[in-house]
């Protein structure tokens, strides 16, 4: 059966001219999540040989940019760099390929495995780390990430990090990843870049009252609709839930 399905994405990679059969997985992860949209500008992190940089190509038709270890072969309008993605330096470098800041970053960068199963979900957690590092200095507000990562002990950690970061992000496995395989992908929409994240306990002043009749604060100029909450109660509030411009709260406690 994983045969079966190996060959399958291998043959049709080959009759559609993709440098690797991981380009499939692209495809399917952009058919559920849209995650590129045609003009995007693109960084892919860990991208040889370039299947995924093709399908980038294909779907956004705008700048793409793509980093490995490994040399690649040239894409028609593709810009490839050779350079290590933990390093800080490789930031700055795509940063200046690409003349700004990008719409989507993307990274299937996978670590030499090594068979010690534990050895080898630590590295890739820690590849996933550079990979949000990177992300967040490279991506424009409202800015989409995908990465992959082998499941192990320490995903739920991970996946808590990038969920402080993003509106919504969801764990996923394409059909075209092997059955066998320990890898899965985070799928994360719309970069967050107010000052407040979910579950931060803050003490705030309710200044105004919001179209929906709950109490708004102010935090650094963002807006926080505090359910329940009155014109001038100082309160203690938990933030529940975190938008590009607004965040929503529940009240813990009054501060008289
Ligand atoms: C599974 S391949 C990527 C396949 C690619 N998505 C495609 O469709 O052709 C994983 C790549 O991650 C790269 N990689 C691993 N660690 C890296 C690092 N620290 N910096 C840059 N690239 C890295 C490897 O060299 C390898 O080419």
């Amino acid at each position: 059966m994983a045969r079966d399905q190996r060959d399958y994405y291998y043959r049709l990679a080959k009759e559609e001219g993709y440098r690797a059969r991981s380009a499939f997985k692209l495809l399917q992860i952009n058919e559920k999540f849209h995650i590129i949209k045609r003009g995007d500008s693109v960084v892919d992190l860990g991208a040889a040989p370039g299947g995924w940089l093709q399908v980038a190509r294909k779907l956004s038709g705008g700048r793409i940019v793509g980093v490995d270890l490994e040399e690649i072969e040239r894409i028609p309008d593709v810009i490839t760099l050779k350079a290590d993605i933990t390093q800080e330096s490789t930031v700055d470098m795509i940063k200046n390929a690409l003349g700004g800041s990008a719409d989507v970053v993307i990274c299937d960068a996978a670590p030499k495995l090594t068979g010690a199963w534990d050895m080898d979900h630590a590295v890739s957690v820690d590849l996933a780390r550079s990979a949000l590092r990177a992300a967040l200095k490279l991506l424009k507000p409202r800015g989409n990430f995908v990465v992959k990562v082998f499941q192990g002990d320490m995903f739920a950690d991970y996946l808590n990090e990038v969920k402080r970061e993003f509106e919504s992000v969801q764990a996923h496995t394409p059909a075209a990843s092997r059955k066998e395989s320990a890898e899965t992908y985070i799928v994360a929409k719309k970069l967050l870049t107010g000052p407040v994240r979910r579950g931060d306990i803050l003490d705030v002043l309710i200044e105004s009252t919001g179209k929906s009749g709950d109490g708004v604060a102010m935090v650094d100029g963002f807006a926080v609709i505090v359910r329940g909450a009155k014109i001038g109660e100082r309160l203690r509030i938990k933030i529940e839930a975190v938008k590009p411009n607004f965040a929503f709260a529940s009240v813990l406690g009054r501060k008289d």
